[in-house]
């Protein structure tokens, strides 16, 4: 079922310290209102803090845990990598596929992608899969075309039982920490096309039931308004989630 979702992506950001007081500050400001307000919460922290924070997620409230990658391969020889396995065993239960800055630095493209979500489904995760095209591409007048072909290669090959489990966040990589952000019907236009492509894909009634995040530079003043959108379910935040009263207002935000 669709839902309102705010995830905060910490990127390679914190250490161990900064984290356990963050979350802490996190949880104690949005305890009552997570309970009450339907909004659920994600926080994504660095691999190496997962199961301490997880912990305390469990102990604050209804905050859920995600992480911000994880390797396609079951188990073996992939030194330094982490397994979808090993991340539902400490208690994850979210895991970001697709950031475009995996896509870009790590070169992950759609094949691999395919390979990294049919594993996180198999661990029982749940994907939050991004898309979102570049300055270039929206310039070019190409976005839609773009985000089409992303959609049709990196995620319309899950059966019907699978695609339920996936969360979608279009991230215009044109906002991605830069401070500019779509506007609200920039958003709203995307995330209504990324609806009527689900419906071709699957049904409407999986269109309807799918979240659908805006993420690039939301933040506390803006998160109001992309949220009021119709087909904005929520948001991927990456700098503003670093920060307990901002990423608090933002959750607030609905
Ligand atoms: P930002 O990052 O909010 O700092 O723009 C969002 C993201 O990359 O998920």
């Amino acid at each position: 079922m669709r839902k309102n979702l705010v995830a905060g992506n910490w990127k390679m950001n914190m250490t161990y310290q900064d984290g356990l007081a963050l979350v802490s500050e996190i949880t104690n400001m949005v305890a009552d209102e997570v309970g009450g307000s339907g909004v659920e919460v994600v926080i994504c922290p660095p691999f190496p803090f997962l199961h301490s924070i997880g912990k305390l997620l469990t102990a604050g409230g209804n905050i859920h845990l995600g992480a911000q990658n994880c390797h396609q391969k079951e188990s073996g020889a992939f030194t330094g990598e982490v397994s979808a396995k090993m991340l539902q065993s400490v208690g994850v239960e979210y895991v970001i596929l697709g950031h475009s800055e995996r896509r870009q630095y790590f070169h992950e493209d759609n094949e691999l992608l395919s390979q990294k979500l049919k594993a996180v489904l198999a661990a029982g995760l749940k994907p939050i899969f991004c898309v979102g095209e570049s300055l270039e591409t929206r310039e070019a007048d190409e976005t839609f075309a773009y985000l089409e072909k992303q959609l049709k290669e990196g995620l319309f090959h899950l059966s019907n039982e699978e695609f339920d489990q996936v969360t979608i966040a279009y991230e215009p990589i044109w906002a991605i920490g830069t401070g500019k952000t779509a506007t609200s019907q920039q958003a709203q236009e995307v995330h209504a096309f990324i609806r009527e492509q689900i419906a071709r894909a699957y049904d409407a009634e999986a269109a309807l039931n799918t979240t659908i995040l805006y993420g690039g530079s939301a933040n506390a003043q803006n998160a109001r308004e992309l949220f009021s959108q119709p087909d904005v379910d929520g948001g991927l935040i990456g700098g503003a989630a670093l920060k307990s009263r901002d990423f608090t207002e933002i959750i607030k935000s609905f």
